[in-house]
């Protein structure tokens, strides 16, 4: 029987807790936060932001799940145990709520429904141009396993969709894949999609050079990590005319303070890091199956989502 240590915070934890102990009923899974244990008997750890603490002396994992398709909470860790293999979700349903949202943010600009907001408060009656959708350029930053999803999401309902990438390996059939000079693909775009991971490289990437680049009333929809945008380029970009909207479903600090500034400007939508839920039952069935794959003999560097540490993701 191998122990399991958990910790999430997020509403859906006990549902979370309880089908992992129904997948791997000869294991034991033992939510940190209500316990007092020992942390060199574990073997496995799942989490999501878990605390300094939570590694501390647990000298015997084997594996780290992410209850995430993000890492940068374990990447970060003050106290991430060396050589651990790192899983985190590959997809697990995730890919198609987030490219629900991002359908919602481009056919939004696409049919003008902000525009047509503010000519309703005017009570102006005034019909705008129509565009085709196979005439609306929509850029993905990022194309792994979710940005494919919205991708071709976006490519059914018929839009013009393009994608970068920092290495071309990958590249995919159906959208094309820029990599090397992002100048290239961003001055082509009428709606550029953020759907990066958090690594050193993306850090602050969205600011004022990059939004520069993108032709005058661009669209921004972010559903990668807030820390990824200079928060105040962004807000300068709206003021100027650069950019049209922005549709932000994450935030450098989460929860966003009261007091900060996006949250009143009228140019900006904010949702709470809401696009892309942990869908439980598929991310509990990965994480379960992968474990048992472990146990079974499996090496855990041939999971599929294992991280490459170094490139953070
Ligand atoms: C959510 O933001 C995730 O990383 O899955």
């Amino acid at each position: 029987m191998a122990k399991i240590s958990f910790y999430s915070k997020e509403q859906h934890r006990e549902k979370v807790l309880r089908l992992l102990q129904e997948r791997l009923k000869d294991h034991q899974i033992v939510d940190w936060a209500q316990s007092d244990f020992n942390a060199e008997e574990f073997t496995y750890a799942i989490c999501w932001h878990p605390p300094t603490k939570f590694f501390r002396n647990a000298s015997g994992l084997k594996a780290i799940f992410s209850l995430a398709a993000g890492v940068d909470h374990l990447i970060n860790h003050p106290e991430l145990p060396e050589g651990v293999p790192l899983v985190r979700l590959t997809d697990a349903g995730m890919g198609d709520k987030i490219a629900e949202y991002v359908h919602y943010g481009v056919l939004r600009t696409h049919r003008c429904f902000d525009q047509y907001y503010r000519l309703q408060k005017a009570h102006q009656w005034q019909p705008l141009p129509d565009r085709h959708a196979a005439d609306f350029r929509v850029g993905l930053l990022g194309f792994g396993v979710i940005g494919r999803s919205v991708g071709h999401r976006l490519q059914s309902a018929g839009y013009n969709v393009s994608a970068f990438r920092r290495s071309k390996a990958d590249g995919d059939q159906s959208i094309p894949v820029l990599s090397g000079n992002i100048t290239d693909f961003l001055q082509n775009l009428d709606v550029l999609v953020a759907v990066l991971p958090l690594t050193p490289q993306t850090t602050n990437m969205i600011n004022a050079d990059l939004l520069g680049k993108l032709p005058q009333g661009a669209h921004f929809i972010n559903v990668g990590r807030g820390d990824q945008v200079v928060e105040k380029d962004l807000i300068e970009a709206l003021n100027s005319g650069q950019l049209s909207t922005a549709l932000l479903d994450v935030c450098a600090t989460e929860p966003l303070p009261p007091e900060s500034p996006l949250w009143s400007h009228e140019q900006i939508t904010i949702t709470p890091h809401v696009s892309g839920p942990t869908q439980i039952t598929q991310s509990v069935d990965q994480i379960a199956e992968s474990i048992l794959k472990i146990e079974a003999g499996a090496d855990a560097t041939d999971l599929p989502g294992l991280v490459d540490n170094k490139r953070g993701y």
